[in-house]
């Protein structure tokens, strides 16, 4: 997120809005241009959405299955950065390590986009902040309380609501607090942008003023091996009707996807009249061709 002025998320999300209510004006923006799309771990949204979105710009994307190339029989990264990044315009990559993907931004002459590391998920936050603006018609002020573990969604949430001026309150278990160093950051934009930062422990405070309550699932891509502790130590953080019932009857449910229905979120509330998921998954796509007309444009 950080890699982004305020200024340019502020211009990512207006852009946003443009695409949405006229796709038709955005036809050949990125005519013969070449995405390519590195995915280490699995993916539904941001695949097919960065692929689609690539197509409707008139430009092409390609997904390269790293079983099928040299990365897997050790060519370093670095190394497929420097040949990849001659072949296209721009590089899309999930990786396991956030190192990975800067070393492929070291090594590469395109840009290279954050698909999800185990660190950040900026482009759902970009795009998340877009359905924030859509329903409020502002940012500033706005308040989120994100509850659950203080994962990668969490952390770019943390930089991209404090960036925004939206009120970021995160309710995890103890030991599952989003990383020190994103909490700092936060606090540190901040004072510039009046954002007021939280993190707390207790369930029970997640429904106070909020606006918007967000939540992800309990065991991230990569951490299936500590799936049974996890499920144990996050029942009280669930997003269920009794949270909802003590928010205002405005507040909008959010949640990147995919969904554990009945573990961090009920059917009731994904389901419910105040769930927003839908909209925040379609967003994607329109969010997806702003990052890309502002990498290759
Ligand atoms: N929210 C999100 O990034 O979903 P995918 O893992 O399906 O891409
Ligand atoms: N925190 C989740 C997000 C999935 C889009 C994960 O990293 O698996």
């Amino acid at each position: 997120m950080n890699d982004l002025s305020i200024g340019e998320l502020e211009s990512i999300i207006r852009e946003t809005e443009r695409i949405k209510a006229k796709p038709e004006n955005y036809k050949n923006r990125l005519k013969d241009k070449i995405l390519l799309m590195l995915f280490e771990k699995p993916s539904t949204r941001t695949r097919i959405s960065f692929e689609i979105a690539m197509i409707q710009l008139g430009g092409n994307a390609i997904d390269i299955d790293e079983s099928m190339t040299q990365l897997g029989r050790g060519e370093t990264i670095g190394d497929s950065a420097r040949v990849l990044s001659r072949y296209s315009d721009c590089i899309l990559a999930r990786v396991k390590k956030h190192e990975t993907l800067k070393k492929l931004a070291k090594n590469s002459k395109v840009p290279v986009i954050n698909g999800l590391s185990d660190l950040e998920h900026p482009c759902q936050v970009i795009s998340d902040l877009f359905t924030i603006y859509e329903v409020e018609g502002g940012l500033k002020g706005v308040n989120l309380t994100y509850i659950g573990d203080g994962n990668n969604v969490c952390n770019s949430l943390l930089l991209g609501c404090a960036m925004s001026g939206i009120n970021i309150k995160v309710v995890s278990p103890e030991g599952y607090e989003p990383g020190r160093e994103f909490v700092e950051k936060a606090l540190n934009i901040s004072k510039k942008t009046g954002s007021k930062v939280e993190v707390i422990n207790d369930p029970k405070k997640a429904a106070i003023n909020a606006d918007f309550i967000y939540t992800d699932v309990w065991v991230s891509m990569g951490d299936e091996s500590e799936e049974k502790k996890r499920l144990g130590i996050f029942q009280a953080y669930q997003l269920n009707e009794e949270i909802v019932k003590l928010a205002d009857s405005n507040c909008r449910i959010m949640h990147c996807l995919p969904a554990h229905r009945g573990l961090e979120i009920t059917n009731g509330v994904i389901d419910g009249k105040n769930s927003i998921v839908w909209d925040q998954a379609e967003n994607r796509l329109h969010a997806q061709k702003a990052i890309l007309l502002r990498s290759l444009g």
